[in-house]
């Protein structure tokens, strides 16, 4: 089996592959064996968090992998009714424990709680990563004005803001302000929960290419230096997912495709409810 070689991106010092594997929803020995699978084929950078249930078994199918954990980057993130001080290390020492880890690569802020100061939910992050519990921090579901309030009061460097970001949906203010900043992007849905399958003008790109329109969906973010999580259930596509390094699209097509972005594109509700029932 020929093994895909991800770039990755810079920031801060932290390498994130430029293709990860989503896991929200997957659970029990399917997500074990999608993340063996997924190691196995080349992927490096698994997605999860606390509230997904299935850290344990992300855990399990790295293991099973034999990848040795030096060359993964894994993701997890803490949900904002955690974001007190005390609770946020606790939460954090229980991914690890979930996930039997010394330290996860990157260490996010799920979504924002303003609830709680954020002066004291980055003060408890950076501590988190000052005792090695991560060896990065960032931020997920944050605003422009988040971000810059995030990157004034953070005594270490954020390295990434985790964002809703596909074909359906610009995200150019946001994506300037990560990037003024020096943060990485990186895009959740990225195939728009599967739907950019459908769509017209990334098939006709993709018959150009001899690729699908899942492929021109995520080779259009990863060519702009987005890392792009998408989530598979299947093994069959996790190749599918990972063959968008050995072509480019072109600025023209770049440029049709920005231009599918709408108003409605949008598929995660932006505000933050105190529910978890998006995510
Ligand atoms: N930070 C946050 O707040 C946040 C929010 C949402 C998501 N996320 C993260 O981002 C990851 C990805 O986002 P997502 O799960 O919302 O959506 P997504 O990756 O855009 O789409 C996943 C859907 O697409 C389908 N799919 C995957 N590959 C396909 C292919 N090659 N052809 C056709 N359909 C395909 C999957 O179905 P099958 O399983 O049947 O293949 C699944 O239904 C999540 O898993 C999670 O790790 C983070």
């Amino acid at each position: 089996m020929a093994v895909v070689e991800v770039p990755a991106v810079e920031a801060y010092g932290a390498r994130v592959p430029l293709l990860g594997l989503g896991t929200w929803d997957l659970r029990g020995r399917v997500c074990a064996r999608i993340v063996e699978q997924a190691l196995r084929l080349g992927y490096r950078h698994v997605d999860t968090a606390e509230l997904y249930d299935n850290e344990q078994q992300v855990g399990e199918g790295l293991r099973a992998s034999a990848v040795r954990r030096d060359e993964t980057f894994v993701t997890t993130k803490i949900w904002p009714s955690h974001f007190a001080p005390r609770e946020l290390e606790r939460a954090a020492k229980s991914s690890l424990v979930r996930l039997r880890m010394s330290e996860v690569d990157l260490l996010l802020l799920h979504w924002p709680n303003p609830q709680i100061p954020l002066s004291e939910t980055l003060g408890a992050l950076c501590k988190v990563k000052r005792v090695g519990l991560a060896r990065h921090i960032g931020v997920s579901n944050f605003t422009v004005a988040m971000v810059e309030e995030a990157i004034s009061l953070s005594d270490e460097p954020l390295v990434c803001n985790q964002i809703e970001m596909h074909p359906f949906l610009d995200q150019s203010k946001v994506m300037a302000a990560c990037r003024k900043h020096g943060m990485a992007i990186v895009a959740y849905s990225p195939i728009a929960r599967g739907s950019v399958k459908q769509d017209r003008v990334l098939g006709e790109i993709g018959r150009e290419h001899g690729k699908t329109a899942v492929q021109v969906s995520l080779r259009y973010l990863v060519q702009q230096g987005v890392v792009a999580i998408p989530r598979t259930s299947r093994v069959e596509r996790l190749s599918e997912n990972l063959a968008i390094f050995d072509f480019a699209l072109t600025e023209p097509e770049m440029a049709r495709i920005a231009a599918l972005a709408h108003r409605d594109g949008r598929l995660v509700d932006y505000a933050y409810s105190g529910s978890p029932r998006w995510d």
